[in-house]
């Protein structure tokens, strides 16, 4: 018996996704190593223009040249700016544009985590957290939107964390501020979808990267590409419907007990 034949929106294919992104300008935050890197990385192996922002020059220029050897078409662009500062983050976000003649993705990846008890943590570690991770990415679409809206619409995707749904002792600050990412992700999502700009947030539970001064080397961790895969996934979705959120966990992480 002859298999159905399938819909036109069946599975966007490695071929569907690469023509979805040819041409087109992603800027990662955070791009310099890990997650953001990875997400980088797709985005350039897929033709898209990638621009990287992080704070350490140093490893931004390491990661760049990685990049540029992966690229498909695309060019790589790495740009200082930390997210805590609007004004880094307008000056990245105008150069991006300008150098390229807009952008259409924005990845807010950037993150840090301080693990300690609310006794414990400094005011200065508080803010550090809730700064980069939620006022951060609330400050990079703040600035994006208008090179979003002047492309017609484009996609906003925000990494979060399974953290911020499932609190846990010593995760205070982190908790909160990724809890914070998702309620801000869902509104936005409702605010901007009849413009076409599409947003979405990704929940990861562990992945082996060295975030937060984690061991990395655990193999049963998500790895930073199955991340990253999701966030190409999303952008080739078809466009009728918005996947909004998704979660990701290890298959198989250790057995508790
Ligand atoms: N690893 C995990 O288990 C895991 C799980 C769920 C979610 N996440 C989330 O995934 C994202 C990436 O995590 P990761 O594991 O890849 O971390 P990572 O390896 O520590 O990388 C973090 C990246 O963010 C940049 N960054 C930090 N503060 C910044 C700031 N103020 N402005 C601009 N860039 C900044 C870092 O560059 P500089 O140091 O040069 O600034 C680096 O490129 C984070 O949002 C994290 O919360 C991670």
């Amino acid at each position: 018996m002859r298999p159905p034949s399938r819909p036109a929106t069946w599975r966007a294919t490695g071929k569907e996704i690469m023509s979805t992104l040819k041409g087109k300008t992603a800027v990662v935050t955070g791009g310099s190593r890990g997650i953001g890197l990875a997400i980088a990385h797709a985005l350039a192996y897929r033709g898209a223009n990638v621009v990287i922002t992080g704070t350490t020059e140093k490893s931004l220029a390491g990661a760049a040249h990685e990049l540029e050897s992966a690229a498909r078409g695309g060019s790589v662009m790495a740009q200082a700016a930390d997210v805590r500062k609007y004004v880094d983050v307008e000056r990245m976000l105008n150069a991006a544009a300008s150098r390229f003649g807009g952008i259409d993705v924005l990845v807010n990846n950037a993150g840090v985590g301080v693990f300690t008890s609310v006794a414990n943590m400094s005011v200065e570690q508080w803010h550090d957290v809730i700064d980069t991770n939620l006022t951060g990415a609330f400050y990079c679409c703040h600035a994006a939107l208008p090179h979003l809206r002047a492309r017609g619409g484009g996609w906003i995707i925000n990494i979060s964390s399974l953290a911020g749904k499932n609190p846990f002792v010593d995760g205070a600050a982190y908790c909160a501020s990724k809890s914070g990412l998702n309620a801000f992700s869902e509104s936005l999502m409702q605010e901007v979808r009849h413009d076409g700009i599409r947003v979405a947030y990704v929940m990861p539970g562990s992945v082996n990267t060295g975030f937060a001064g984690h061991p990395s080397g655990e193999d049963w961790k998500l790895a930073p590409e199955d991340v990253a895969e999701v966030v190409t996934d999303l952008i080739a979705h078809p466009s009728r419907s918005l996947p909004s959120r998704v979660e990701i966990r290890p298959a198989r992480p250790p057995k508790k007990g």
